[in-house]
């Protein structure tokens, strides 16, 4: 994968094509992110254990001194120079990749940061779109490092940035996201994931090291989106169950239950379908406080059980996987050396994510690719990655 140094010259040669010249061009990064275990606990008060990749996207920027906005993006070239307006900004309003940039904008007025000028920007990811890495919440942190960097809002933090991308895809866009995406890209560190309890936005880096082995992320290339998944049904069939729960237990979330508890209350949530969803919930918060147990001490062999477990769950109660993810997850089992191998991110396809014993990575990649190729009918991605920092200027 290109690294920034590569990526600049190619992302202010497009700028310069497109908007006249370079002169005063910034560039920014920020990255994608992939989470290693808690899936679909980070709206549930869980905790959750993400890390930030070394690719991501990149943005060359350029303030204006009208109102207007030009993007464009070297990722959707047939898309041209899409213009727009400071005075064009409305929530729920549009469905082309602008509404990331713009729901940023947006939030920042909302959030009192009023943004007065507009600019030029050109946009360069290499996060594979429609992965589950987060490609979308990449552009948000970016916009919002952009619009910090630009109009001078000094006191903004990264934490305070990652809050605004939440807010923006949930208000501008209407996706009922948790925290965990833009969290885990705004805050992102080399080489370490972020233990972080969704309830109260406490945080620990816990450094990684494979000892030997890779991640490897391979994309099914089955596309989601999640405006159009089950995204938003799954969040609410939470709610519901929690609400029943709450009849008997004082708890604010799902999170705050553990295993016992929740099997003795379960019996209140009054359909079976929400009471597995629930359980999910449940469990694979417990899960993810142990796997990183597991980790600190060393033992990376219960770590990967315990991704396994995590998909399992994430399988038969919460039913978000799909023949694409399942199938990428039972053939990397079949290959030794394969230490843990789960789906990430919200499911429905996108990617999984595997820790493979390094001298087994060949073997995982030629006999998880053909199986799949076999089965699905087209071709899976791989790649083996690097956890990296945060967003940056290039
Ligand atoms: C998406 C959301 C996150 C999280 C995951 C599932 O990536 O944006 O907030 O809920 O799905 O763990």
């Amino acid at each position: 994968m290109e690294t920034a140094i590569e990526v600049k010259p190619k992302i202010l040669n497009a700028f310069a094509e497109k908007f006249g010249s370079s002169e005063g061009v910034r560039v920014f990064f920020a990255p994608g992110r992939v989470n290693l275990i808690g899936e679909h606990t980070d709206y549930n008060g869980g905790h959750v254990f993400p890390c930030a990749l070394t690719i991501g996207t990149y943005g060359a920027v350029r303030k204006r001194d009208d109102r207007k906005l030009r993007f464009y993006s070297m990722n959707f070239e047939d898309k041209g120079v899409i213009e727009s307006s400071l005075d064009d900004i409305k929530p729920l309003s549009e469905s082309e990749w602008t509404a990331y940039p713009k729901g940023m904008i947006w939030t920042f007025g909302e959030k009192g940061y009023r943004v007065e000028t507009g600019f030029d920007l050109v946009l360069y990811g290499n996060i594979p779109n429609g992965s589950g890495l987060s490609s979308s919440a990449s552009v948000e942190v970016l916009t919002g490092v952009i619009l910090r960097e630009l109009y001078g809002f000094t006191d903004i933090t990264n934490q305070d940035i990652a809050l605004f991308g939440q807010y923006s895809e949930n208000k501008y866009n209407g996706v009922n996201c948790g925290i965990m995406d833009q969290f885990a890209i705004a805050m992102g560190k080399k080489d370490s994931a972020i233990f972080l309890d969704t309830a109260t936005l406490q945080y620990e880096y816990a450094p990684i090291t494979l000892h030997g082995a890779s991640l490897v992320i391979v994309c099914s290339n089955k596309k989601r989106g999640l405006g159009d998944s089950k995204y938003n049904e799954r969040r609410s069939e939470c709610e519901t169950a929690l609400s029943e729960i709450q009849a008997l237990v004082d708890a604010k979330s799902l999170g705050e239950l553990d295993e016992p508890t929740f099997e003795k209350v379960k019996t209140l949530i009054r359909d079976d379908v929400r009471c597995k969803r629930a359980r999910h919930a449940v469990y694979e918060n417990r899960r993810t406080i142990s796997a990183v147990e597991a980790l600190r001490k060393g033992d990376l062999t219960t770590f990967g059980q315990l991704m396994n477990a995590s998909h399992e769950s994430l399988r038969d109660d919460y039913e978000v996987t799909g023949i694409e993810l399942d199938t990428l997850v039972d053939e990397a089992r079949k290959v030794e050396g394969v230490i843990g191998a789960r789906m990430t991110g919200a499911g429905f396809g996108g990617c999984t994510v595997n820790i493979v014993k390094d001298s087994s990575v060949d073997e995982f990649i030629e006999k998880v690719g053909n199986a799949y190729l076999e089965k699905i009918g087209y071709a899976a991605d791989f790649y083996v990655v690097s956890i990296g920092d945060g967003p940056c200027e290039v």
